[in-house]
């Protein structure tokens, strides 16, 4: 994970400045036999009782109207939870003042947009990635664009 202000790239922000913001994030392991455990720790103390995977990539119809979608501001009213297992993405994020602040996911990288915190997402040129939504609940989870 790398995070730094959009407008100041050398203005890095590390996870627990990301905390204060209420971004929650860990980094674990990469392959599957590293993370299942802690990924289930964090499932289970968070209440994440739904879990999917999702991929977009070259192979993904309509890809690049999919990537608009995500990338138009908006907020949901539950977390949104990603670990992502293969490729990479770019989510930014409103601070408390507005500014953008964004952060570079990778394998590995499990990220907590709180609830009600505005943002955005989409790939970097690598155009792949996949990962793993965690749920503490399906129903109700759809953007409010702002
Ligand atoms: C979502 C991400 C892309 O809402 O923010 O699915
Ligand atoms: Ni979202």
């Amino acid at each position: 994970m790398r995070a730094y202000y959009l407008d100041n790239p050398e203005h890095t922000l590390t996870a627990a400045d990301l905390a204060t913001e209420g971004i929650l994030s860990w980094q674990l392991p990469v392959d599957e036999a590293g993370y299942a455990a802690p990924l289930q720790e964090i499932r289970e103390s968070r209440g994440y009782v739904e879990m999917d995977q999702i991929h977009l990539g070259a192979d993904t119809p309509d890809l690049e109207a999919l990537c608009d979608k995500f990338f138009t501001e908006h907020l949901h009213t539950d977390e949104e939870i990603r670990f992502v297992v293969g490729g990479a993405g770019i989510f930014d994020l409103r601070d408390k003042d507005d500014a953008w602040m964004r952060v570079h996911v990778v394998p590995g990288d499990l990220i907590i947009v709180p609830k009600d915190k505005y943002h955005r997402f989409t790939l970097d040129e690598a155009r792949t990635i996949t990962c793993k939504r965690l749920f503490q609940d399906t129903t109700g989870w759809t953007p409010v664009n702002r």
